[in-house]
């Protein structure tokens, strides 16, 4: 695999933590409910992370942060609504993250990725949580 395919998948993972963190950050300042409001909130940072860790692995192989997103899609109207999307976003990130483990073979690039990983399978549990103490 060329390194610009690399990079170039590096970018779609970080294009994907960007849209992530806009947002978690947006549902947690519409969100009055205060348990789920902090967890976006906290999420947004563990997803910042995510984010400057990709990047310095773009960087570190020649390549730029793309800093490019999806247009954004906030779910719905209520708390339950964004919690459906943030569900189906972390579901897409995990998905997409297993894949490009499966195919970038530089065994550096693969061991951060599983580590970020194994996070956004915490997410998931969380948001899901979340969703099911929802009502209606
Ligand atoms: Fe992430
Ligand atoms: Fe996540």
């Amino acid at each position: 695999m060329k390194k610009s395919e690399i990079i170039s998948l590096l970018n779609k993972d970080l294009s994907g933590e960007i849209e992530a963190i806009l947002i978690y950050m947006r549902d947690s300042f519409v969100t009055g409910d205060c348990k789920p409001s902090r967890e976006m909130e906290e999420i947004a940072k563990d997803e910042m992370r995510h984010a400057e860790k990709l990047a310095e692995l773009i960087v570190d192989f020649g390549g730029i942060p793309a800093m490019e997103h999806r247009p954004l899609n906030f779910g719905g109207m209520d708390v339950k609504e964004y919690l459906k999307r943030l569900v189906a976003l972390e579901k897409g990130a995990i998905a997409m993250y297993k894949e490009h483990i499966a195919i970038i073979p530089d065994k550096n690039i693969k061991k951060t990725l599983t580590h970020i990983l194994h996070e956004e399978e915490e997410h998931l549990e969380e948001f899901s949580k979340l969703l099911k103490g929802q009502k209606g």
